[in-house]
């Protein structure tokens, strides 16, 4: 197989690819030959990011702001690309999160306030959890028609190992028994989905927000010692939307320097 162009012609939609890894995942779908959708709530940025792609790697793109955790305007969006694409969808990789929030990602069970509880933990599985389900429903179809796809979801190590905040936890927990369940369920019409479980990744969202000392402790927990790279995250992205992983379905493929080891 090809290695330079082995997405040629394909067509992806990446959530939340607007900056971080997101966009990196679209620039190295791009990179290979695939068409893009590129998304987040933000128009503006959609359209600057879709002709960056565009422009860069000569692959058909375009930008469609859509807010994943909205039922409709998931919707529309997917009205949108079917009209684009002529019906054709490939890759779908939800990635949109809800952005870092210390108080609702680092605040133990016990300590969450009352009255915050059922915002804090609906809020983030609204858009984690929901808006995976939301573009999976739509994407179906497309990919039912056409008799293959591969999905891949974005979720954390904690969903596998705990943290000290369980909003974010439980919501990428729920995407890994998304993802199970259309694996299993959708493997014999050739669609396959797996997911990323990632560790700390160098990104406006996390490695920005941090002093140098919490950057330093959070390298240290990884055996390789460091932060990944959105880049990183994007190539295992990459082999999992590819025919290269074309026997693998129902994984979780972690990706986080070596922190959880089993
Ligand atoms: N960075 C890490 O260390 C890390 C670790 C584990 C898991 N993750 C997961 O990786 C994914 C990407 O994280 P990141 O660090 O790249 O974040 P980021 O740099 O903040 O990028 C997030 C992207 O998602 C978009 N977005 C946010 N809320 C959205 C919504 N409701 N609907 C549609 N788009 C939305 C953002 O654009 P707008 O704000 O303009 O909409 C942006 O394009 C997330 O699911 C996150 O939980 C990250």
């Amino acid at each position: 197989m090809d290695n330079a162009l082995v997405m040629e012609g394909r067509y992806a939609v990446v959530t939340g690819s607007t900056r971080g890894i997101g966009r990196a995942m679209a620039g190295v779908l791009a990179r290979h030959g695939c068409n893009l959708v590129v998304s987040s709530r933000n128009p503006g940025d959609c359209e600057a990011a879709a002709k960056e792609l565009a422009a860069e790697h000569g692959v058909r793109t375009v930008g469609i702001a859509c807010d994943v955790s909205v039922r409709s305007a998931v919707c529309d969006m997917f009205e949108e690309i079917s009209e684009w694409s002529e019906g054709r969808l490939d890759v779908l990789i939800c990635n949109a999160g809800f952005p870092l929030r210390d108080d609702i990602f680092n605040t133990p069970l016990d300590a969450t306030p009352a009255d915050k509880l059922e915002e804090w933990y609906l809020g983030v599985f609204r858009t984690d959890t929901m808006g995976s389900v939301f573009c999976t429903y739509e994407a179906l179809p497309l990919m039912l028609a056409r008799g293959r796809g591969s999905i891949i979801y974005v979720s954390s190590i904690p969903a596998l190992a705990g943290y000290q905040g369980a909003p974010y936890t439980v919501a990428k927990a729920g995407i890994l028994g998304l993802m199970k369940d259309i694996a299993r369920e959708y493997g014999r019409s050739s669609i396959r989905a797996n997911a990323l479980a990632l560790g700390n990744i160098r990104t406006r969202a996390t490695y920005d927000l941090l002093d140098a000392a919490t950057r330093r402790l959070f390298a240290e927990q990884a055996p390789l010692q460091r932060w990944g790279l959105p880049e990183e995250v994007a190539e295992a992205a990459l082999f999992l939307a590819s025919d290269k992983s074309g026997f693998i379905t129902g994984q979780t493929l972690v990706v986080d320097g070596g922190v959880v080891r089993w």
